[in-house]
């Protein structure tokens, strides 16, 4: 299915700041209690949040988090009208921070969580950034600019080693240690044009998009600690979602939906299957979607950023008496 509504409106919910991908199949997945109270611990520009204030009930509520503060503005203008209504609130902070987050909010239990992982278009594309090569700015990419290193500082601070072992885990740069040792040959690096001219330089020829587009990503990774958060969240998700209640994730390369994959298939980080004596799975999940749902062509000619969404879905179950009996 794609991301059109009943009345065809593909982009529905899209601003200039970001279009919101697989809308519809997230809405239909994730919402299961019209009332209820719903994360979405990845705001942007706000599309997936409108989408789901509009899909519940005037008594549900959602609840938005972002590290950014240009999406927490953006929001703030875009659906006053909600959060005018006590139906929407923002917050600013890592949503792997949600349990005490909500704590402080006095929320005990959520119907719902989505998370759409990565940046947004507006991230991509403000030069000021420094998340893309297509443009020269800062070499920043922190999602949240008021604290943590920069991309450029960590770039010129780290040994040629731990430049390796980021470039192959986080970008799955084949090509990891030439790159790393031609990027301590060029420093410093301060932008986004001095590390792309290196990494151009040192690239197989014929394969400099493809080195720049996993250097860029494995830095960012490594700069908004962005893997550690997702393990964090999905270790924390079961305390905060109550039985019946779906987690949604839309995750955009392999590091991340492999990760996502294992815990809403097992239940666990590891992916190890464990069944009770009766060959019950002892997980807080069961899983929804079993296949990730992926955009439709129509849908990735409109938003070329949907071709490499994955949405996963799974659903919290009563754990509550799983390991009475003995796991085999
Ligand atoms: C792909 S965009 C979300 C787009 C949004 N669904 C929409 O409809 O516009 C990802 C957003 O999540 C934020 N983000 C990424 N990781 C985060 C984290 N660990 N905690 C809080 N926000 C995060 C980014 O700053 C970015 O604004």
């Amino acid at each position: 299915m794609n991301a059109r509504d009943e009345s065809g409106h593909l982009l529905k919910h899209a601003s200039g700041y970001h279009a919101p991908v697989l809308w519809n199949d997230v809405i239909q997945h994730l919402v299961t209690d019209p009332v209820g109270t719903y994360v979405d611990g990845t705001l942007g520009g706000g599309g997936h949040t409108e989408a789901l204030l509009q899909a519940l009930a005037r008594e549900g509520r959602v609840i938005a988090i972002d590290r950014d503060d240009d999406a927490l503005a953006e929001a703030d203008h875009r659906l006053a009208g909600p959060i005018d209504e006590g139906r929407l609130t923002l917050v600013k902070g890592n949503f792997a921070d949600a349990p005490r987050l909500l704590r402080d909010m006095g929320v005990e239990s959520i119907s719902g969580m989505l998370l759409d992982l990565g940046v947004s278009s507006h991230q991509f594309d403000a030069a000021a950034r420094g998340f893309s090569h297509r443009f020269d700015g800062p070499l920043d990419m922190r999602m949240d600019t008021t604290q943590g290193e920069d991309a450029a500082d960590l770039v010129n601070r780290l040994e040629v080693g731990d430049l390796i072992r980021v470039l192959s885990r986080y970008g799955e740069e084949p090509k990891a240690p030439r790159i790393a040792h031609a990027l301590v040959k060029a420093r410093p690096i301060s932008t986004t044009r001095e590390l792309a001219d290196a990494i151009e330089a040192a690239a197989f020829r014929g394969q400099e998009k493809k080195t720049l587009a996993r250097v860029f990503q494995a830095l960012r990774i490594a700069v908004n600690d962005e893997l550690e958060a997702l393990d964090r969240i999905l270790e924390a998700a079961p305390g905060l979602i109550g039985v019946g209640g779906r987690l949604a994730i839309i995750s955009y390369h392999s590091l991340e939906d492999r990760r996502v994959k294992r815990i809403m298939r097992t239940g666990n980080a590891q992916g190890t299957v464990r069944r009770d004596v009766y060959g019950n799975l002892l997980s807080p999940w069961k899983d929804v979607t079993r296949k990730p749902i992926v955009a439709d062509e129509e849908e990735i000619e409109v938003n070329p950023r949907s071709r490499s969404a994955r949405l996963r879905v799974a659903e919290r179950v009563d754990d509550s008496n799983q390991g009475a009996s003995q796991t085999i």
